[in-house]
This record gives structure tokens, C-alpha cells and sequence, in this order.
């Protein structure tokens, strides 16, 4: 089986400078959730219609290497036009082609391996090739789909669409999903066969149904298991339907494999992420891009974590922002901290309230528990940072870095300006500020000298 997947199109009902197809569902374009589950079905020979804005299309698909791209010359000439400008992938082909298009991306790739076993039972059992398969299903409200118009013993004649159906026609509530399984020899001789239609000018592919039957070569429908995978995405709205329905089909796999994930509708979840057993999601998380999750870990409520990678045991309290960075097993981070990229925060550390780290490493059993900005440091293991620390890494011209020796101790709203290095087992004194090396061992204090005036205070407030 090879497959065409038709993404030239405008959207004009998108009323949008980028292409429909890419628009994104979950952070990837629209047409990968398409790409993915026709591969998904076992189909490794695909070719992906372009044409509006056809750069952008490729690139967006950049992660599917084997496609074949190719090009309509008007992308307003229809989709038969379209499956035409495909035509040096399936014209000496014997077999099927997969037509879908690239605005359904709820199909599963369960239903296209249906389909496929479906066709493959006809030849055997029937003793013939069917001339093609239509996946269709009824819908309570039919509007704007093209209808697929039967005989009396069930036989397909035709799929009309909306604009072109008469009022009996129009209350067919069997819609075309806009995916098609066509025996390739059989469809060269009827999509020549086409017309542009009236009211448009533009070549239907659901007009190849009629010259199908015309020719003797018979089509069946094949009924989609849910109703919701015949979805096309024509607008926004639509867009959002989809994207919710993708939502919680992931939440729904992960749960089976023993993620919590409570009020899953608020939690979003990307494609690429992965995460371990027992770990548990609270409301409002956003998982994004490659992330891991290493098992027994939570993720609490808002938190924000992209492609990043959390051990096991982790836990992420409220309202916490990871990028790109990789917190090691049993660390804390949280309530309110802001991991940014390129750091490593080591095994039991404790990255707290409004804590922000950037491009550091932070050893193990490091405790920095409030108010701090830890950029471009280096810090051991057993370190404990003070409330209100801060390396001062950037001099208006370039950035330096910060260098902390195990089991140092940086007290509360010192201020460390690098480049520096403060050796293992040092004492920074509260409220210092440091702009020369410690040594190791060293306590170090770095204040003017406290006066007090007995009784002045008392004065002053009575005054
Ligand atoms: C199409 C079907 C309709 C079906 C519906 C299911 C036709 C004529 N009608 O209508 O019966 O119920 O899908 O969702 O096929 N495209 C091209 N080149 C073009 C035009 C479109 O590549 O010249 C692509 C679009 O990018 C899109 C897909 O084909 O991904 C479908 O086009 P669209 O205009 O959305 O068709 P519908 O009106 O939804
Ligand atoms: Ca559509």
C-alpha cells in the first residue's frame, strides 16, 4: 500500500497567514498526527501533496526523512487535482493507494489496518478487487461534508458534497471522511475522467466514486469505530476540538500505564513525552516537547517542564518552570522555582521558592530553598545557598562564572560577583559581598560594623 496525503490547500476558513496543515495540535503541525498514524498502519511509502506556502509545509515536517514531496501547481484545483499532481508515486503501481487528507488528524492507524485487512479479505474470499474503500460514518449533524449517496441493496453510487447536494441528498447523515484506499490501476482510468465542478471550478476527487461504478469497478464504505475520526479541520474551532480529543487519548495511554493524572482535561501532555509508573500529574501541568519523567516522580499543579529530563522520585511542587535542563532522582524543586537551560540539579537537592537557575550544575544534597539566582555556577554536593543569594554572573559585557566547593555555606543574601570560586568547607558570613576568591576552610565576612545608639530608638518613635 502507498499512500497520498493532500496538504496543498489554502484553509481559507483558517483566515491565516501559515497554512492550515501546520497549524499546531499539541505542539506538532496538524499534518504530523496524519503522517504518523498512516505510518503507524504500516504504510512506509508516502508522498505528501504540497503546494500554498509549500516550504513551510516541508519543513514542518522535517522528523518523517522518507516522504516524498510532491507539487500542485494550483493548489486551488481540488483534490483530484491534487492526487493528480501525485501521480508518478501509484500511475504503474499495482495496488492500493491511501488518499487522505491532510486535515483529519483524528483517524487512528487501528481503523487504517482495518481497512486495509478489509480489502485484503474481499480478494480473498470474494475472489476480486475491490475498486475502492471509502471510510465514512454517520453523524447526527452531516453539515459540510460531502454525503455518500447508496443504492437500494446498499451499493455506493456516488459522494456528493454539500454544496451540490439536492434536499434529499442533503439529509444523508453517511459522511465521506475524506480517506480513501483506491485499486491504483482503476483510478488512472477514472480521475481523467473528472470534470471541474460547476459551482467552483475546482476537480473533486469524490467524483472519481461515480466513474468508478460507471466502469464496473465496485466501492464500499467502511464505517469508522468512532464517529470522531472522520473530523476534518476546517476552522479553529475545529483545531481545539481536535486538540482536545488528542489531549485525552495521550492522558488516556498514560493512565493506562500507570500515570495518575488528575483533571486531565486541564493537563497538557505532548506527543514526545514519556513518563514512568506511578508517577502523578496534578491539574494544570504542561508537559511539553521531550521530556522524561522517571518513575514515582509528581508533577504538581501549573508546573511548566520542557524538554527536560526528571529522574525518579522527583518532586516538582507548584507553579515550577524546567527548560531544557535535567533534574537527578529525589530532588525537589519548587514551589515556584525557574529552572532554565542547560542546568543539572544532582540527586536530593532542594531547589525552592522563587529560585532561579540558569546553566548551572548543582551538585547533590544541594539546599537552596528561597529568593535566589544561581547563573553559570558550578556548585558541589552538600552545599547549602541562603535565602537571597545571588551570583552576580554578569559584569554588562560578558557573563562569568561561579565555582562552590562541597559543604560550603553561603549565607542569607550574600551577593558572590564572578568570576569566583568559593573553596569546599567555606563559611560566607550573611549579607557579604564577595568579589575575591575563599579558600577553602575559610569563614569570610564582609559587613560595615553594626552601631548601636542605647534608647536613640525608643527617642525617635515617641517623638
Ligand atoms: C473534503 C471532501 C468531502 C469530505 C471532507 C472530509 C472533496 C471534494 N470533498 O471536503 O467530501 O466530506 O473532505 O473532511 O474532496 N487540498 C489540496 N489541494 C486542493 C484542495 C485541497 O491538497 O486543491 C487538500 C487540503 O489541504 C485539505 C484536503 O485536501 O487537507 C481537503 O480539502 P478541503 O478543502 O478541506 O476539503 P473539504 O471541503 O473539507
Ligand atoms: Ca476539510
Amino acid at each position: 500500500m502507498r499512500a497520498i496525503v493532500l496538504a496543498a490547500g489554502y484553509g481559507t476558513r483558517f483566515k491565516s497567514e501559515k497554512p492550515k496543515v501546520i497549524h499546531s495540535i499539541l505542539g506538532k503541525p496538524m499534518l504530523w498526527y496524519v503522517l504518523n498514524t498512516v505510518k503507524s498502519s504500516g504504510i512506509e511509502n508516502i508522498g505528501v501533496v504540497v503546494g500554498y506556502k509549500a516550504q513551510e509545509v516541508k519543513e514542518s515536517l522535517g522528523e518523517f526523512e522518507d516522504v516524498v514531496f510532491f507539487h500542485q501547481k494550483n493548489p486551488r484545483g481540488g483534490t483530484a487535482d491534487a492526487v493528480m499532481s501525485a501521480i508518478d508515486m501509484w500511475r504503474s503501481y499495482e495496488g492500493y493507494v491511501l488518499v487522505i487528507n491532510g486535515d483529519s488528524p483524528l483517524v487512528s492507524s487501528e481503523t487504517l489496518k482495518q481497512m486495509q485487512r478489509y480489502l485484503i479479505m474481499v480478494e480473498e474470499y470474494e475472489g476480486f478487487k475491490l475498486g475502492g474503500l471509502v471510510l465514512t460514518s454517520q453523524l447526527p449533524d452531516p453539515t459540510g461534508y460531502g454525503r455518500v449517496v447508496k443504492a437500494e441493496n446498499d451499493k455506493v453510487l456516488r459522494i456528493v458534497e454539500e454544496k451540490d447536494a439536492s434536499h434529499e441528498e442533503k439529509a444523508i447523515k453517511e459522511v465521506n471522511s475524506g480517506i480513501y484506499m483506491f485499486y491504483a490501476p482503476y483510478l488512472l482510468s477514472a480521475l481523467f475522467k473528472i470534470r471541474p465542478n460547476e459551482k467552483t471550478g475546482e476537480l473533486y476527487l469524490t467524483d472519481v466514486v461515480e466513474f468508478f461504478v460507471e466502469n464496473g469497478h465496485e466501492i464500499r464504505s467502511f464505517m469508522a469505530s468512532d464517529p470522531i475520526e472522520v473530523l476534518g479541520v476546517n476552522t479553529r474551532w475545529e483545531l481545539a476540538l481536535a486538540e482536545n480529543v488528542i489531549k485525552l487519548k495521550l492522558v488516556r495511554f498514560w493512565a493506562e500505564r500507570g500515570v495518575t493524572v488528575h483533571s486531565p482535561e486541564t493537563v497538557w501532555i505532548e506527543p514526545d513525552v514519556s513518563i514512568g509508573e506511578d508517577v502523578e500529574i496534578y491539574p494544570g501541568a504542561i508537559l511539553k516537547g521531550k521530556t522524561k519523567i522517571g518513575k514515582g516522580s509528581v508533577v504538581g499543579a501549573g508546573s511548566v517542564i520542557e524538554n527536560s529530563e526528571i529522574g525518579e522520585r522527583v518532586e516538582v511542587q507548584p507553579y515550577s518552570v524546567i527548560r531544557k535542563s535535567k533534574v537527578d532522582n529525589k530532588s525537589i524543586v519548587g514551589p515556584f522555582a525557574h529552572i532554565r537551560e542547560k542546568s543539572y540539579i544532582g540527586e536530593k537537592s532542594h531547589i525552592g521558592n522563587f529560585v532561579e537557575v540558569k546553566k548551572s550544575k548543582i551538585g547533590d544534597r544541594v539546599n537552596a530553598k528561597h529568593l535566589s539566582y544561581l547563573g553559570d555556577a558550578q556548585i558541589g554536593d552538600r552545599v547549602n545557598i541562603g535565602a537571597g543569594v545571588i551570583t552576580a554572573n554578569y559584569d554588562g559585557k560578558k557573563k562569568h562564572k561561579t565555582k562552590i566547593g562541597d559543604k560550603a555555606f553561603i549565607g542569607s543574601n550574600s551577593l558572590l560577583i564572578a568570576p569566583i570560586e568559593v573553596g569546599k568547607l567555606s563559611y560566607v558570613a550573611g549579607g557579604s559581598v564577595i568579589s575575591k576568591d575563599v579558600p577553602a576552610g575559610a569563614l569570610v565576612v564582609e559587613r560595615a560594623e553594626l552601631k548601636v545608639f542605647e534608647g536613640k530608638g525608643e527617642a525617635k518613635i515617641k517623638k
